[in-house]
């Protein structure tokens, strides 16, 4: 019976190691962006932006310093994603709410 368990908690173990294996080799083909330029002076609107993609697009352009418009279709949604991205330490850029 232990022999069985051990064999068990051992294929898990192998199949955990397998699975982060995998996507580690698969990381590597993934895309990212790791432009740095300025967005000094640009205005951004990004629809979907209280959660998700939209919300860290809306981060990333705040931090690069544009002005970000914040489009949800609920203002309190709107207002706790700038609070977010604030909480998250990105001070710069200006985070405008419209719905
Ligand atoms: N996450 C990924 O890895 C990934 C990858 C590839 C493609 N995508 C696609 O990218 C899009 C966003 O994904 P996500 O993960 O960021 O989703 P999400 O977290 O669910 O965010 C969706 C955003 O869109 C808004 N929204 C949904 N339906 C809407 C409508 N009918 N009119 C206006 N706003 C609407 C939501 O607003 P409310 O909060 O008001 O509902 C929310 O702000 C999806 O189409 C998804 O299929 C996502």
């Amino acid at each position: 019976m232990a022999v069985t368990a051990a064999i068990c908690a051992a294929s898990a173990a192998a199949g955990l190691l397998g699975l982060f294996v995998v996507r580690k080799l698969r990381q590597r083909h993934w895309g990212y962006c790791t432009s740095k330029r300025s967005l000094d002076g640009l205005v951004c609107i990004v629809t979907g932006a209280n959660s998700g993609i939209g919300k860290e697009l809306a981060k990333e352009m705040a931090r690069r310093g544009a002005k970000v418009v914040i489009a949800c279709r609920n203002l309190d949604n709107a207002r706790q994603a700038i609070e977010d991205i604030r909480c998250s330490g990105v001070p710069t850029g200006e985070l405008v709410k419209l719905i």
